[in-house]
């Protein structure tokens, strides 16, 4: 072992005990224990989360904006405060910029289809990285297909990063919209998004932030930013899956029409008259919310709060860094991009001769759980010229043992049904 991995070994961050909040991982009995390195698919939930959404349904379940009865009245105040919890936790300006979705691909979708679909016309260009995520690339993909305009793809250079220079002239001077991934769920490449976007608010482009990956890693503040829409799914931050955030900036927003209409989402309708519809986010959000998820991610991103984003972030750096030490002394293991130049909880490996799915089997075997393949981000792939990784993702719960462990099975997995007879062949 080198200097670095040993003396980044000896710290420790998060108390011993984390674990034991999140049920799941706590009720493991298997031996060896899960080691959950899957965390940019999905995190687990911490006790206090499940308690919000049990306690929301034991106490105060009923629809939300519509009964004008004691619970009818609690219910929606629980959803509004959740919103303002979640306005707080990302530095949004007032809690009317947060639409509640059902995730960031809804989110996505959401603004491909109403704000993308006024503003693209034939021969328009839409701006895209080359790291994006299907969620982040084919609304806009089939925005541009239906429209007659062109997608612009900004590439990305080996080290994993996007090449400033191509995406400041792929934004030329009249790109419509520019959509860009905060941080790289392939590779955990962080985007300079600021920078990012005020240059492509700077060529006049609507902006567009795919910030999936980024809030369970770093406080986030909208605000700073400065993009149009920030996306963000709470099942990827310890909350519930099914629901998500589009923070829209109040005065895009404003101008938005319904996405869906229906329930709570119109202030007058006849058959005679023009429809007239609320103010966002109601607008926005027709039919009956999650509110029980609403509830679970406001109790998350508390939860985060109160462990400290100075402590996520320390943890995370000296997880990745770990992990890239350790790793990179391996025969056949090769560490794709720059993941500790900024660490955010993501390691992507491949191993020489050896398909991704063979060794995510292997270490399945071994009760650690990673994903593996294209990380539905094809296109990326393809790029960087690779069948796919092995991608190890790290949350709050992880530790320094369970990296050893990764790093001890890797050394004994041999070639398996993926080499041997699909050695190109991939679809997750
Ligand atoms: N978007 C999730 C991932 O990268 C599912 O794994």
């Amino acid at each position: 072992m080198t200097e670095t991995s040993k003396s980044v070994l000896t710290r420790s961050f998060m108390p011993a005990t984390i674990r034991n909040e999140f049920p799941l991982l706590r009720n493991n009995s298997e031996s060896p224990a899960l080691a959950y390195l899957d965390n940019a698919a999905t995190t687990q939930k911490p006790q206090p989360v499940l308690d919000a959404i049990m306690s929301y349904y034991g106490t105060v379940n009923s629809n939300v904006g519509r009964g004008y009865h004691r619970l009818g009245l609690a219910a929606t105040e629980r959803l509004e405060q959740a919103r303002a919890v979640v306005q707080r936790a990302i530095g949004a300006a007032r809690p009317e910029e947060v639409v509640f979705t059902r995730g960031t691909t809804d989110a996505v979708n959401l603004v491909a289809e109403v704000a993308g679909r006024r503003l693209v016309g034939r021969g328009d260009r839409v701006v895209v990285t080359g790291m994006e995520h299907n969620s982040n690339l084919l609304p806009w993909r089939r925005l541009c297909d239906d429209a007659g305009a062109q997608l612009v793809v900004a590439s990305v250079a080996a080290d994993g990063r996007v090449d400033m220079a191509d995406f400041s002239a792929a934004l030329g001077s009249g790109a419509r919209i520019a959509a860009m991934a905060h941080v790289s769920n392939v590779l955990g490449t962080v985007n300079p998004i600021t920078e990012m976007v005020a240059e492509a608010r700077r060529c006049g482009a609507l902006t567009v932030v795919d910030g999936a990956q980024a809030v369970a890693h770093r406080a986030i503040d909208v605000a700073a930013i400065g993009a149009d829409f920030y996306c963000f799914s709470a099942h990827k931050v310890y909350g519930p899956m099914g629901i998500g955030v589009l923070h829209g900036r109040s005065e895009v927003l404003a101008e938005l029409p319904p996405y869906q209409v229906g329930g709570g989402t119109v202030k007058a309708v006849s058959f005679a008259e023009p429809v007239s519809y609320i103010a966002p986010p109601a607008r926005l959000e027709a039919g009956t919310p999650d509110v029980a998820g609403v509830v679970g991610l406001a109790a998350a991103l508390t939860y985060l709060e109160e462990i400290g984003w100075e402590r996520i972030r320390r943890h995370d750096e000296s997880l990745v860094r770990t992990a890239v030490a350790r790793l990179t002394e391996l025969d056949r293991v090769r560490v794709v991009g720059d993941p500790a130049y900024d660490p955010s909880g993501i390691v992507s490996i491949t191993l020489d001769g050896l398909h991704p799915y063979d060794v995510g089997g292997h270490l399945d075997q071994h009760n650690i759980a990673v994903r593996c393949g294209v990380h539905c981000a094809s296109t990326f792939l393809d790029s960087l010229g690779l069948v796919g990784t092995v991608r190890i993702s790290f949350g709050i719960y992880n530790t320094e043992e369970e990296i050893s462990r990764v790093c001890e099975a890797l050394r004994t997995v041999r070639p398996g049904f993926w080499t041997r007879e699909h050695p190109t062949t991939r679809f997750l």
